[in-house]
């Protein structure tokens, strides 16, 4: 059992044979990714991280966890784009829908987010159900001077310096960042507290692996030794120039579905337990692809939901997308749907059936009726929403985007972009050696 990647309901738009013009190029991409050979060749530490990763690593962040889970009934996790959403991403998909409405059990702190927006009410709130909480804090910044975190950070290590005293409050924090560089790094030194290092040739985008992502979600109880392996058998299962690796095959196909005229693509998931997976994908494959005025697009759905919402436009609207979906294989929990003598609501011809096969139906369905409707469909399955199939997702999504990206002849491992609206931000905020750009910027408002 393991991941699997389809594309024969592409064939209609894109030909087996227009797929394989790109194979010269698909292979040379996925060259450069393997052996360090194309632009952002200093940002590949995620390539082989799976398989290098210590046991002495995952000792030190499964023995900081359960001081956590300990010590605290609550840990906000602090973080922004790739310090945020790989974390977020796989603590929704493996845990209880409604975990956030159940009391808190000893020992399984609740994990929640903050610095991730810049929203007073959200801080506010936040702080209020904070203050009779015993609460921890995971502070995430690879560059360690981003600014939506370091102002939830400032807000929260107040917050718990005040209820705890300086010296419980600095034993309850612990800080991801670089080894040497940033704020963070020089606060987290003179408090002392501990702390995990972000590799510098792992970009945050790709970070979710590394402690980053591994120490919020073992907090969050999820076996994250599980999740390595997963990633690490999707590792040796992406090294060739062929069909048979299924990030070589996803990478090559979207390319040529982008050169078809397909440009945005839709990544639909069947669970809502997927949604946040949908905005971590967003992230990777938009801020690795959209740049020098190219890049496919990325949007998500999560269905059957936003079948009632967006379906129509899908189905209908301008032929310029295509989808890719994660099917889930096996459900968790079992549901039937019963049967009713009076069958006023008219279900009995599914009644006895699981919840999940009129899903699949529904899944099935949707997929035929795009395919009819001009919409090209990339098919991924994974057996179960588990921590080994989450890895193995992971890692195939960040190989098959490293690849993507080449093969579309960009850096798939910088954001020049990102820089722009933080260069006007801080000349907004009058920012201490931004006195020019704040001259120009109030000149224009
Ligand atoms: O992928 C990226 O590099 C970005 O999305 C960063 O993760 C994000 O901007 C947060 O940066 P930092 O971890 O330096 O605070």
């Amino acid at each position: 059992k393991t991941l699997h990647v389809d594309i024969k309901d592409v064939l209609g738009t894109v030909s087996q044979d227009e797929i394989n013009k790109l194979d010269a190029n698909a292979a040379s991409a996925l060259d450069k990714v393997l052996n360090g050979t194309g632009a952002g060749s200093d940002f590949l530490g995620w390539v082989n991280l799976p398989t290098e990763t210590t046991d002495a690593l995952l000792d030190d962040i499964v023995a900081t966890a359960e001081s956590l889970r300990r010590d605290c009934d609550t840990v906000v996790a602090i973080g922004i784009g790739g310090s945020y959403l790989g974390a977020k991403a796989v603590i929704e998909a493996l845990s209880d829908s409604f975990a956030a409405y159940r009391p808190a059990e000893q020992g399984t702190p609740k994990v929640l987010f903050a610095g991730q927006n810049i929203g007073e009410d959200y801080l506010y709130e936040l702080q209020d159900y904070l203050k009779d909480k015993r609460f921890g804090i995971i502070v995430i910044s690879k560059s360690g001077t981003t600014t939506e975190p370091a102002i939830a950070f400032r807000l929260l290590k107040e917050q718990l310096e005040r209820q705890l005293g300086l010296e419980e409050a600095r034993k309850r924090i612990v800080a991801i960042t670089d080894a040497q560089r940033g704020a963070l790094r020089r606060l987290a030194t003179e408090e002392g507290y501990k702390t995990f290092v972000i590799a510098d040739n792992v970009g945050g985008r790709y970070s979710v692996l590394t402690p980053v992502g591994l120490l919020p979600i073992a907090v969050a109880g999820f076996d994250i030794r599980a999740l390595i392996d997963g990633a690490a058998e999707m590792e040796k299962m992406t090294n060739s120039a062929d069909a048979s690796n299924p990030a070589y095959l996803y990478a090559e196909t979207r390319n040529a579905l982008y050169q078809a005229g397909k440009k945005t693509e839709i990544l639909v998931n069947y669970n809502p337990k997927l949604h946040f997976f949908g905005e971590w994908w967003k992230q990777l494959y938009g801020e690795s692809e959209g740049k020098d005025n190219l890049g496919i697009f990325p949007a998500a759905v999560d269905n059957s939901t936003d079948l009632h919402s967006m379906g129509q436009w899908i189905q209908e609207g301008e032929r310029t997308i295509f989808e890719t979906v994660i099917s889930v294989g096996e459900s968790k929990h079992e549901k039937l749907i019963p049967s009713d003598e009076a069958n006023l609501d008219g279900l009995n011809y599914i009644a006895g059936k699981h919840v999940d096969e009129v899903n699949k139906m529904a899944e099935l369905g949707t997929r035929l009726a795009h395919v009819d409707g001009g919409v090209p469909n990339i098919l991924v399955t994974i057996p179960a929403l588990e921590e080994k199939y989450l890895g193995q997702l992971i890692y195939f999504f960040e190989k098959a985007c490293g690849i993507s990206g080449y093969i579309l002849g960009i850096n798939p491992f910088n954001q020049p972009g990102v820089e722009a609206y933080k260069r006007n931000m801080f000349a907004l905020l009058e920012k201490p050696g931004y006195e020019k750009e704040t001259e120009a910027i109030k000149a224009r408002i």
